[in-house]
């Protein structure tokens, strides 16, 4: 059977505060998903609460790998059935180095019953993977080296999420705004670094505002989300009008869905303010 992620009539309240209110996806390992809509629409949460991030509390629905359910699971048991969520903004982790944490990561996926403190996969056999994995997406070997994400540049954090997902190789990867504070070279370089590592060898969600991250990475599905609701899924066609054409049609055809999200983003701005 393929590796399915299914989520039926999810809802997810932060503090409190509905977000998400039924939503209804499905991603095989294989399939290329773009996730899109306008600034707090709930992309972050989606992709925050399939990951298992203690903050944000599912109300109501259901979310299962391959039929085993997920929501009684932590972020660390999910990462080792094979989820993998690329942070929108990674933290720093001064004092790790890249490699090192590589190497942890990759030895708890791989062997999910390894308890910490346990035998890590051997040297030899991590650094030859991932002097390969590097060498594919032609990065410099001393990248590895640095403390992770400490004082890299926003194209460099995003190097870094695509390198653990190559080295982790997950059924199914969500990337959270893998473009953002990238340019227009370094958002092509993650494009076609993403492809080359695997897109066909993983279920995607790719989050993005960017048309140039899709460029070798064309959705088999587009969802559209608003106001914590997809109110539409398409093809490669629906991301395409969305990046020339911008969300002014979806508004005007869920008027209930523009309501809610403009709702969540006023509160949203009032709290930056308080
Ligand atoms: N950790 C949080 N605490 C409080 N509110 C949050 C948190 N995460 C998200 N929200 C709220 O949820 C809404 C959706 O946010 P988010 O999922 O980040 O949107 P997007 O990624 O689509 O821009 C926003 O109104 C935001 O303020
Ligand atoms: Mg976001």
């Amino acid at each position: 059977m393929t590796d399915t992620l299914k989520i039926d009539n999810l809802h997810v309240s932060v503090e409190g505060k509905p977000i998400l209110r039924g939503v209804n996806l499905t991603i095989r390992r294989g399939e290329t998903h773009a996730l899109m809509g306008p600034n707090g629409s709930g992309k972050s949460t989606l992709g925050l609460v399939i990951m298992g991030h203690p903050k944000y509390q599912v109300t109501a629905g259901t979310m299962t790998l391959n039929g085993e359910n997920l929501l009684d699971k932590s972020a660390d048991e999910r990462a080792r059935l094979g989820l993998f969520y690329a942070f929108q903004r990674p933290v720093a982790i001064p004092g790790v180095k890249l490699a090192d944490f590589l190497r942890h990561a990759a030895t708890n996926v791989r062997h999910p019953e390894r308890k910490e403190g346990e035998e890590l996969m051997p040297m030899r056999e991590f650094r030859r993977e991932l002097k390969g994995k590097m060498e594919q997406l032609r990065m410099e070997s001393e990248f590895a080296r640095r403390y992770v994400n400490d004082g890299f540049s926003g194209g460099e954090m995003k190097r870094a999420e695509i390198l653990q997902l190559a080295m982790l190789q997950p059924k199914i990867a969500i990337l959270d705004e893998t473009d953002s504070g990238l340019d227009a070279d370094a958002v092509r370089l993650a494009s076609q670094s993403i492809a080359e590592i695997g897109r066909e060898k993983m279920g995607l969600l790719i989050i993005t505002h960017h048309d140039k991250l899709l460029e070798h990475n064309p959705p088999d599905f587009t969802h559209v989300i608003l106001g914590g609701r997809i109110v539409e899924t398409g093809g490669v066609e629906l991301a395409n009008e969305l990046h020339t054409q911008g969300y002014d049609r979806i508004r005007q055809a869920y008027p209930d869905a523009d309501e809610a999200n403009r709702k969540m983003v006023e509160k949203e701005e009032a709290a930056a303010v308080a």
